[in-house]
């Protein structure tokens, strides 16, 4: 009977974590420890594959990888130097243990792992099939191990075998096989998805992520686009699809594995919170000269060409979104440049209106979103220039762009983004005074004076941190609560929203926010006896809104709200309608997202975390969507 796709047509996809490894080491415990590192993207199978004696070993699971270990101790797999692994995010055919990864050939010589959607599988399925190749899963992914067994059936040599089946292929691919007869060497090759080399001393690794080698080495090599690597444990041959040899850029990693550890916490996400100072004080390292004046080194944007730019546009998801709103206030108000902000899905398919003059922007902590490199890409398609701001060294987003500023967070494990937003704000703020003194639009004072508050925000951050403890008892109140309101203005706005992501993406319950002047205009409604109002107040006397704010407060309270308060040290004019209040430092008010979105971050991570969810990995959702 012909198997049944369960997710026909699926066109979200997750970013499976893939790990390769040809050297002395025992070659499935490497494998399985890599996958283990990068459990954070998300998957629901896994798979291992090993070679021994021209015979291909594999042991896969549906399920976390501790069923893939209990498979492994119910049947343990020989000792061998080369192996393949995979943790799989389903799409093409629901998680089971026949569908995930390593898929082996028919004819047995060759096991294959992928990450991507490939949108032509159903012809070449056909295809095989009409050829006598029998298929075992449901998966698009199989056909790439049909094809390149049948290609290496006929005696082409394994690389030349892998070209000759990416260049059948359509869709977005990471590919990494091995062959039954040639037990030490790995060919992978990629497009639309990430790969990096990890380089050892007679041993070598492919992988999605560093984090899945770093355990042995910090060099790593970055793949391009429709690039293929060729391993053993000696030599690494890097070509493109047609074969001509490719340059490839080599790259020490520079955090270790400690920092991919918990280091005590017992969330990643807690830890990551926690970590907000030093992430946001490494973000603004070395950018700023002893006059104060900035250099953003890592800029090759000719200045004539910043000068000339008459409009800017943000693009980004999620958190990273939010995180551009809160820039455009900055950016248009320190260069009076026109801001733009948007969400990258929606952005190429309005036809916006791009120039050789407009820069774009893009924010994205992981630097593989494919809805943001796909705008990436229809930018430059329309002559923009395209910074992205990014915290992943070697992904496909600054790779794909004409240049980039890093965020200097660390890796960023839970899936729920934190450090990530608060140095994306940091990085987008350093841009918008860049561009700001480039083009004369601040003098230096100013602009040292403003660099001068954003340098001294992570001891205040950390001040915040220090000071949780009453948002962590609030949490325990609201374990049953169904919804929750956030409100802000201006940049307290964009953090009223990252408030309520947080709440949704890992507690799992109904939060919304709000522009707290447009409350009136409808969503007041919602308002009923006890519901939990978080308010961002702005700085209290130097901002024209902080009144209207307290007005907005005193409207929801008198409809029944219990309002949670964010207001600075001092301000007491908040306090009458306050029923629980949060203490901020005092910043400016472009500043205050810096500070205001933490006891926010923390709400949600205590929240979930007392209702027993699974903070780190929430449900539906992974680190990366690397397929639009
Ligand atoms: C944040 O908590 C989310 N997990 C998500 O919104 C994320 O910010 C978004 O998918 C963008 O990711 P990126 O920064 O890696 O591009």
């Amino acid at each position: 009977m012909r198997p049944v796709c369960r997710f026909p047509g699926a066109k979200v996809t997750r970013m499976c974590g893939i790990i390769g490894y040809v050297g002395p080491r025992a070659a499935q415990e490497v494998v399985v420890s890599g996958l283990r590192r990068m459990e954070y993207r998300g998957y629901d199978s896994a798979g291992v594959a090993v070679v021994v004696d021209g015979v291909i070993e594999y042991r896969k699971k549906a399920g976390k990888i501790t069923n893939l270990d209990a498979e492994i101790v119910a049947n343990p797999m020989p000792e061998a130097t080369i192996g393949i692994g995979h943790t799989r995010w389903a799409t093409h055919g629901g998680p089971t243990d026949y569908n995930a990864h390593p898929h082996v050939s028919d004819n047995g010589r060759i096991a294959l792992i992928h990450n991507g959607i490939i949108e032509n599988f159903a012809g070449l399925r056909a295809e095989l099939q009409a050829g006598g190749v029998s298929f075992r899963s449901e998966t698009d992914s199989e056909v790439a191990a049909q094809l390149l067994g049948r290609e290496v059936a006929q005696g082409t040599d394994l690389a030349d075998a892998l070209r000759a089946v990416v260049n059948r292929l359509k869709g977005a691919f990471t590919l990494v096989a091995m062959d039954a007869q040639e037990p030490e060497r790995l060919v992978a090759a990629r497009r639309n998805s990430p790969l990096v080399v990890g380089v050892g001393e007679g041993e070598n690794f492919v992988a999605s992520d560093v984090a899945a080698f770093i355990e042995f080495t910090r060099n790593a090599i970055e793949l391009g686009q429709d690039q293929l690597v060729d391993v053993t444990p000696t030599s690494i041959t890097v070509t493109d699809f047609a074969g001509n040899p490719a340059e490839s850029h080599p790259f020490e990693v520079t955090w270790d594995l400690s920092a991919a550890e918990k280091s005590g916490y017992d969330w990643f996400m807690r830890k990551e919170i926690y970590e907000q100072p030093q992430a946001v004080a490494d973000t603004l390292l070395g950018r700023f000269n002893e006059d104060g004046s900035l250099k953003l080194d890592e800029l090759h944007i000719p200045e004539a060409e910043l000068r000339s730019i008459d409009k800017i546009i943000i693009v980004a998801c999620g958190t990273a979104y939010y995180a551009g709103m809160v820039a455009k206030y900055a950016i248009e108000h320190w260069t009076r440049i026109a801001c733009e902000v948007e969400i990258a899905s929606e952005f190429r398919y309005r036809d916006p209106i791009i120039t050789r003059t407009t820069l774009v922007v893009t924010l994205s902590q992981s630097g593989e979103t494919a809805d943001t490199l796909m705008a990436i890409r229809h930018a430059r398609e329309q002559h923009a220039k395209v910074i992205a701001i990014c915290n992943t060294n070697g992904a496909t987003i600054p790779r794909e762009s004409d240049a980039v500023i890093y965020t200097h967070a660390g890796p960023e494990i839970g899936v729920a983004s934190t450090k990530g937003f608060l140095t994306q704000v940091a990085a987008c703020y350093l841009l918008g005074l860049y561009l700001a003194q480039v083009r004369e639009a601040k003098y230096g004072d100013e602009i040292a004076a403003i660099m001068a508050e954003l340098a001294s925000t992570p001891p205040l951050i950390q001040r915040v941190l220090d000071g949780l403890e009453p948002i962590k008892q609030l949490a325990a109140k609201y374990i049953n609560q169904q919804s929750v309101l956030f409100l802000g203005r201006h940049v307290g706005y964009p953090v009223a929203l990252e408030g309520a992501l947080k709440l949704k993406e890992i507690a799992y319950l109904h939060a919304e926010g709000f522009p707290a002047g447009e409350l009136k205009h409808g969503p007041i409604a919602l308002v009923d006896e006890g519901i939990p109002v978080f308010v961002v107040v702005p700085p209290q006397g130097r901002d024209q809104l902080h009144d209207k704010v307290i007005s907005n407060i005193q409207e929801v309270r008198a409809r029944g709200a219990f309002t949670i308060v964010l207001a600075e040290e001092d301000d007491e004019e908040v306090t009458p309608y306050a029923d629980v209040i949060f203490r901020l430092p005092k910043v400016s008010t472009l500043m205050q997202p810096l500070v205001a979105t933490v006891p926010l971050q923390m709400f949600a991570c205590e929240l979930a975390s007392l209702k027993g969810y699974d903070v780190d990995q929430p449900r539906n959702l992974a680190k990366s969507v690397t397929v639009e």
